[in-house]
């Protein structure tokens, strides 16, 4: 990957500026600075290597060299958007989403609010940041990660010896290398196809055709950072509440029913799901 073979990829999308980086800390902090010194609307950071990579709740986010693809957009949110991160997150999601299943026809799933599953494992993860003026949302910054080849997977595995969830690759499922940049068009793609239809029926209906976990039993753990990996007491965190997944609500909140029938709406935040019983994936993989 570079910058001009990245320029040359991705001419026909109308993207911002293109700022592409061997190794970098973070392109989520990269596209915040560059806001911050004016960045167009969908200006684009790529890097090949993260070094300081992060996910939800401050956790790390492993990308070595030439094993995935690590990438964050500035985005100005319309006065419609305002406020919403949830939607960004789910864009995100859905673009990676739609780009596993429509080119490379695997069944990838949305694990609500941001990861993307592929036989109920783990290929990708979103974050998204905001950055405020006053009272105000100024920019947003749509991070997203992809495990490409199996290697991502395996320096993840090699630093955090028990995962909070199963992970795996996109060349792990489909059986053979893929070509980065071509994923990286796809995705871009999709990001920009359902940009403009963020408050659109027809996004929130794509958004809800895509989750995982929909009428199976769910627990619902809060996310409590790096402590989860590391509870005083060695036990896995203890979820607040288990329920079914109906689907979603107008707002894009999850839908559940719970043990006692009643519906509860669980709005987007430090909370993350995980399957009521031990899925074949979890058996498989050394996971709380
Ligand atoms: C998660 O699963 O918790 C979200 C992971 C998001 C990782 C991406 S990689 C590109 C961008 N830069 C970062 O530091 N994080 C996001």
């Amino acid at each position: 990957m570079d910058q001009t073979r990245l320029e040359t990829i991705l001419a026909d999308l109308s993207l911002g500026v293109i700022r592409y980086f061997d190794r970098v800390g973070s392109t989520n902090d990269e596209a915040a600075q560059w806001a911050a010194q004016g960045a167009p609307d969908l200006a684009l950071v790529v890097a090949d290597e993260q070094t300081k990579g992060r996910g939800r709740a401050g956790r790390h986010w492993y990308t070595p060299r030439g094993t995935a693809l690590a990438f964050s957009i500035v985005v100005y949110p319309t006065l419609e958007d305002s406020g919403s991160v949830s939607r960004m997150t789910a864009l995100g999601a859905l673009a990676v989403c739609d780009a596993l299943k429509n080119r490379y026809h695997l069944p990838a799933k949305i694990k609500w609010p941001n990861d993307v599953l592929v036989d109920e494992k783990k290929v990708a993860g979103v974050l998204v940041e905001a950055q405020w003026t006053g009272e105000r949302l100024g920019v947003l910054i749509l991070g997203i990660g992809i495990n490409v080849a199996p290697a991502s997977v395996e320096t993840a595995l090699a630093s955090e010896p028990v995962l909070r969830f199963p992970s795996t690759c996109v060349e792990s499922v489909l059986g053979r290398p893929l070509d980065r940049q071509e994923l990286l068009y796809t995705v871009l793609s999709g990001i920009l196809r359902w940009r403009s239809r963020l408050v659109a029926p027809d996004f929130l209906r794509a958004w809800e055709a895509n989750l995982a976990y929909r009428d199976e039993w769910v627990q619902v753990i809060p996310n409590s950072g790096t402590s989860e990996l590391l509870q005083n007491d060695g036990k896995a965190p203890s979820p607040i509440q288990e329920g079914q997944v109906i689907g979603l609500s107008k707002d894009g909140s999850l839908k559940l029913r719970t043990r006692s029938g009643e519906i509860i709406a669980l709005q987007y935040g430090e909370v993350r799901l995980r399957p009521a019983k031990k899925t074949k994936a979890e058996e498989e993989s050394n996971v709380r």
